[in-house]
């Protein structure tokens, strides 16, 4: 069967998935709203070979944990049961940022997987088909289908997936990611998005999110800088106060969950100060400490020499992204590769 080459980029959100109505499914309990990082991108080929005894997975050219191995069997065989196949596949993938620094390389990795997954397989779904079906393999991947702003509709049932809001060309916005070395999440997100409902806020999260998603829709729609900037803001502090609130079942000894670090906090004081001075730029924050930088292009050099200034005391690095594509095949051949 033909070897698939598929990219993908990590996404950012900007107003937050946090909290599932089906653990297993990853069904979410509210819309979110997210941009392609198009600074960081996963590479995946897929091949299916029906001399394989099982599937073989080798992310940047080493064999990874059994628990990712698990995790993209488990997606093949979603992937092998809607084509109606049986044989086992090869997985090469390549992320050209490193992971387990809050940029989610699960997003970008399952996105690739899906498209080049399905493609190989001998499959063509839509782009609603193939985000529903990344989620499957982690939530906020379902977000990397589409190309640029992606609107990701919760749902009822058991349909849920994530459409563009607007293209990578709409708003040529700039995303500085501000990351730290590599340091084991002591709770991953899938254990936050099941404390968050233990949270005291959840329920007043969950009823302010209405005016949050109409707020950012339109922002983005109306390419409103400032009032984009506030709300993501506030949106991403509204996660973390349900993550310190959150109480974790199998951690009884934790009184809430921080995924903060001490720069995390210098730079949510820096970017206010920038802004108190007259640079505008924003923060948003996922379930770690790596900083995320909002600013529009007229302001990018002024932003990279504020951070920059900072990054010796700080120990960060950056990575510098606009509105990315969504997944994409970029090579289909023959044979072995
Ligand atoms: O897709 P997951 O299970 O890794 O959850 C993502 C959670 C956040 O990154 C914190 C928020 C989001 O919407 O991406």
């Amino acid at each position: 069967m033909p070897a698939v080459t598929a990219v993908a980029h990590p996404n950012l959100a900007l107003v937050k998935y946090w909290g599932q109505r089906d653990l297993v499914r990853q069904l979410p309990l509210n819309d979110s709203i997210s941009v392609n990082l198009s600074g960081a991108t996963t590479t995946t080929t897929v091949q299916f070979d029906a001399t394989l005894d099982e599937d073989e997975f080798e992310l940047d050219g080493a064999r990874p944990t059994e628990k990712a191995s698990t995790r993209v069997s488990a997606h093949l065989e979603q992937i092998r049961a809607l084509a109606g196949i049986t044989a086992y596949a090869r997985v090469w993938s390549h992320n050209s940022f490193p992971t387990g620094i809050g940029i989610a390389s699960s997003a970008s990795g399952f996105a690739a997987l899906t498209l080049a997954g399905t493609r190989a397989a001998g499959l063509a779904l839509d782009s609603r088909a193939l985000s529903s079906l990344a989620r499957l393999g982690s939530g906020s991947a379902c977000r990397s289908i589409p190309h640029g702003f992606a609107e990701w509709r919760a749902g009822t049932g058991e349909e849920s997936y994530a459409v563009q809001l607007a293209p990578p060309e709409h708003w040529d916005l700039q995303i500085v990611t501000v990351y730290f070395d590599p340091q084991p999440k002591a709770i991953s997100s899938l254990e936050g998005h099941r404390a968050a409902p233990s949270s005291p806020f959840f329920e007043a999260r969950l009823q302010q999110l209405g005016d949050t998603l109409a707020t950012v829709r339109r922002a983005v729609l109306e390419r409103d800088f400032s009032t984009l900037g506030m709300a993501v803001e506030r949106e991403a502090i509204s996660l973390h106060l349900i993550a310190m609130s959150s109480r974790v079942a199998e951690q009884p000894q934790l009184s809430g969950i921080y995924y903060w670090q001490p720069q995390t906090l210098a730079l949510i004081h820096a970017v206010q100060r920038w802004r108190a001075e007259g640079l505008e730029v924003y923060f948003t924050l996922d379930a770690g400490p790596a900083v995320h930088l909002l600013c529009e292009a007229q302001n990018r050099a002024a932003l990279l020499e504020a951070v920059g200034a900072l990054l010796p005391t700080l120990g960060g690095r950056l990575l510098v992204s606009t509105p990315g594509m969504g997944a994409r095949v970029v090579e289909e051949g023959e044979g072995e590769i």
